[in-house]
């Protein structure tokens, strides 16, 4: 048997992926995220987006500043293949998300992001484990193999103890601690936060960021975060400005 006649494909590559889901043996990998030419108005009056470009390479960190209503949250849903753009391309490792339909889009968000919400949006019945568990059940972990997984990731958080908890139970910077784990626990290469601090108090914000810092360079993922917060920004080693006018370097 030849191994060349082998499909090039890694374990994570899947048969949507299309050209860059499935790289040729030694080629470079994809980036993680390319953005290009992205449109998206609401209604006639309402232009949003206007043409916005971005790259994000492995392990590269993205603070995304910019006035609230310019459209920050539009453009992480469209990069999470939950809204659909106007025109333009956007590829997440090598998938064309823009041109899949709901179910594909999901499939692929599923295993390839892991996103951090402001408000952070734990299942409220669930305990903290399940909360953590749902990234890898949706990507068909086995339970019995999901559970110690999620529990694992929560020790890493410095919850360990908690497992068992109900999200009602914690602290804003706990619950907040929780969604980031369950954004991390199925190694996602791409993190969206959208203001994840922003529902936190200064101290217990900048820990829970030098936690996200931390475990984002630990898993080797691509961080795209959407913050006000010129602390928040500080740990990404690219800020970006989006106008109107599009994207433009933040300094
Ligand atoms: N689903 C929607 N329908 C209509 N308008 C929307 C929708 N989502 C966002 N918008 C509008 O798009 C603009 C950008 O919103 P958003 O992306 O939430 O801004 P930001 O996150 O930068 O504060 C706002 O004017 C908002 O009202
Ligand atoms: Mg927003």
């Amino acid at each position: 048997m030849n191994d060349a006649v082998l499909p090039a494909e890694g374990p994570r590559a899947h048969a949507e992926g299309g050209p860059g889901g499935a790289a040729a043996p030694g080629a470079p990998p994809p980036p993680t995220l390319e953005v290009i030419d992205l449109h998206k108005r609401f209604g006639p009056e309402r232009e949003v987006l206007a043409g916005i470009g971005l790259t994000l390479h492995p392990g590269e960190r993205v603070a995304l500043l910019g006035e609230s209503g310019v459209g920050k949250s539009t453009l992480l849903n469209l990069v999470a293949g939950l809204e659909r753009p106007d025109s333009g391309t956007i590829r997440l490792a090598g998938h064309p998300i823009h041109a899949m339909d709901e179910e594909a889009a999901a499939r692929v968000r599923a295993r390839e992001i892991g996103f951090v919400f402001q408000a952070f949006h734990l299942l409220p019945h669930l305990r903290l484990w399940q909360n953590v568990a749902i990234p890898l059940l949706l990507a068909g972990v086995p339970a019995a193999e999901a559970r110690p997984r999620a529990e694992a990731m929560l020790e890493r958080v410095g919850l360990g103890d908690r497992c068992r908890s109900m999200p009602r139970e914690l602290s804003g910077g706990e619950q907040q601690r929780v969604a980031l784990a369950r954004a991390l626990v199925h190694r996602p290469r791409l993190i969206l936060a959208d203001e994840p601090t922003g529902n936190l108090d200064p101290r217990t914000g900048g820990a829970a960021l030098a936690l996200i810092d931390e475990q984002v360079r630990a898993h080797g993922a691509a961080l795209l975060m959407v913050t006000h917060s010129l602390q928040a920004a500080a740990i990404a080693e690219r800020r970006l400005r989006l106008t109107p006018a599009g994207l433009e370097t933040a300094s």
